[in-house]
């Protein structure tokens, strides 16, 4: 078991940042998601107006832009002076909906009458701490402050019902980004993921306080990535507790593992600690970004979003509430699960990594009612630091340090057979698993090169965002192996979209998804071969155009 805390780790090592992973004393970390040497990213407004058109739309906004179909139909460029993403605080409109959603509205009370104004950091003295929800001991303010929250009238803008519909707003295309009418707002599957929902937890944990009269109260986070907390916590599964929310998939309560890797269905196999540690692992000592411009990072993919579908349930048309993102916060249980997901951001910064410096990304910003009713805007920027926020995480081990996954069969014996080799682009579709090869530009690189720079994997996909998806990624694998089994290190990442909000018109979207892959074709003793072997295993959900499969090489040191 690794005992290092992340704060002490940090300051016992000298983080290698780009270099072949060691764990815990050599992590694979990536500069997020700047100088890519996607070729998509390195056009340049002189170079081509109509490409930096499309791309600057999608860098903006990841999967909330408008249609791959409605983007071909633009007819000038916003993007003429480089604005970070914004709300328009001018204007909410009623969400959009994934099929089947009763229709509900997320816009906050009074937004139109309102000036936001620039939020003032409180200068905090005592940091609330952070603890796991099965060793949580503020468990009777929690309750508390929720019983208030859910009291309060729906348009009042600390009620229980405000704060779920915060979420809706900022996922449902009920904002535009500022100046640009025709540009949703959309806070998955791009780089501000985490800093937006660091921000919208920090209004929850302050407004929860207020109610309950203590400033120093905190919110437990859901510790899934530890054997302790890898099923539903019981704080959550107590009926008569205000933290219990009856639409969770009825197949997933305790003492049920969670599976970090949720395939869609229980009959094949569930997870097992061992795989979620290794999933863990994977997700968060890669070197694929925990956040990029033009999709989602590692962390927001799996365990994310596989974790939201794992809670949802099924047997709504949208695996509401978790299970959707419109929905998703209504269930106590969201905040329980992303402050999880902020704590791995601040444990990621713990291992040396740095904040994007982007001007663009720096000064995206986001309104919320703060915990005195104002309407606050609030940015990136800002968010970098927890402790600034007035908080931390409880330190605890990282057990997932010392399961790092290893080769299912040693190179030598690997009999890799193609029986289905796709020309790109294809379509994948439900159960049919598909391999392709794909060139790498450069073999061998000198371990100067590789601290410099990581080989990425780089997907380009076309998908409907409103449908569940998962495939994951094999690579030189054998192709007559069925299981994409996490432990092993063939296994490569997946990619996972959650039911979004769209338009019937807004449905197809595109992003690209990116997985590093230095060190593993190292493990896989494959660093000298020209081409490798990608195989496609579709777990569940709609079909996806795989558009393109790419190299990229991605600079690794930090700003
Ligand atoms: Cu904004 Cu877990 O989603």
């Amino acid at each position: 078991m690794a005992t290092l805390s992340p704060l002490s780790f940090l300051a016992t090592t000298k983080v290698s940042l780009c270099s072949p992973s060691n764990a815990p004393n050599r992590h694979r970390i990536a500069k997020v998601s700047c100088n890519a040497s996607n070729p998509q990213e390195q056009q340049s407004p002189q170079n081509n107006n109509n490409i930096i058109l499309g791309n600057r739309r999608d860098v903006l906004v990841g999967l909330g832009g408008l249609s791959a179909v409605a983007a071909a139909n633009f007819s000038y460029n916003p993007f003429a002076s480089a604005e970070p993403v914004a709300p328009d605080v001018e204007g909410c409109n009623k969400p959009t909906l994934p099929p089947g959603a009763k229709p509900i509205a997320c816009c906050p009370p009074n937004f139109e009458k309102k000036e936001s104004i620039d939020y003032i950091i409180p200068n905090y003295e005592t940091l609330r701490i952070r603890k796991p929800a099965h060793d949580y001991d503020d468990l009777e303010k929690y309750k508390e402050a929720v019983k208030i929250m859910k009291s309060l009238p729906d348009d009042h803008p600390h009620s229980w019902t405000q704060q779920s519909r915060v979420h809706c707003a900022y996922c449902g295309n009920s904002y535009h980004q500022h100046g640009h009418t025709e540009v949703a707002m959309q806070v998955h599957n791009s780089w501000i993921f985490l800093p937006f929902h660091r921000w919208y937890l920090y209004f929850y944990e302050r407004i929860l306080g207020k109610l309950i009269d203590d400033p120093n109260f905190a919110i437990p986070f859901w510790n899934w990535d530890a054997p302790e907390g890898m099923e539903i916590p019981s704080i959550f599964t107590d009926k008569s507790s205000p933290l219990y929310n009856a639409l969770r998939n009825h197949n997933h309560q305790p003492p049920t593992l969670i599976n970090l890797n949720w395939n869609g269905a229980d009959v094949d196999r569930s997870g097992d600690v061992g795989e979620n540690l290794a999933i863990m692992y994977r997700q968060a000592t890669s070197l694929s970004p925990y956040s990029s411009k033009t999709g989602s990072g590692s962390i927001e993919l799996v365990p994310h979003n596989t974790v939201h579908d794992w809670i949802g349930d099924t047997t709504q048309p949208n695996f509401e509430d978790m299970g959707a993102l419109y929905s998703a916060a209504r269930d106590p249980i969201f905040y329980g699960h992303h402050a999880n997901i902020d704590r791995m951001w601040s444990i990621w910064k713990s291992f040396g990594r740095n904040d994007i410096t982007d001007p663009d990304y720096q000064n995206a910003s986001y309104v919320f009612y703060d915990e005195n009713e104002n309407l606050v805007r609030v940015k990136n920027s800002d968010a970098f630091d927890t402790k600034k926020l007035g908080y931390d995480y409880k330190q605890l081990d990282l057990p997932w340090l010392d399961a790092k996954p290893t080769p299912r069969v040693a190179n030598a014996q690997r009999n890799i057979r193609i029986v289905k080799k796709l020309d790109l682009p294809f379509t994948l579709l439900k159960d049919k698993i598909v391999s392709t090869v794909v060139k790498r530009p450069k073999i061998n690189r000198s371990q100067v090169e590789k601290d410099d720079k990581e080989e990425s994997l780089v997907f380009s996909l076309q998908f409907d965002r409103t449908k569940h998806l998962k495939f994951d990624v094999l690579i030189n694998e054998e192709e007559d192996y069925k299981w994409a089994n996490p432990k092993y290190r063939e296994f490569a990442g997946s990619f996972v979209n959650v039911s979004h909000a769209a338009s019937p018109d807004a449905a197809v979207t595109e992003t690209t998804f990116s997985i590093g892959i230095t060190g593993l074709l190292e493990q896989l003793d494959a660093d000298d071969e020209e081409s490798i072997v990608v195989t496609l295993v579709p777990q569940y959900g709609d079909e996806v155009i795989v558009k393109d499969i790419t190299i990229s090489f991605d600079e690794c040191d930090l700003q």
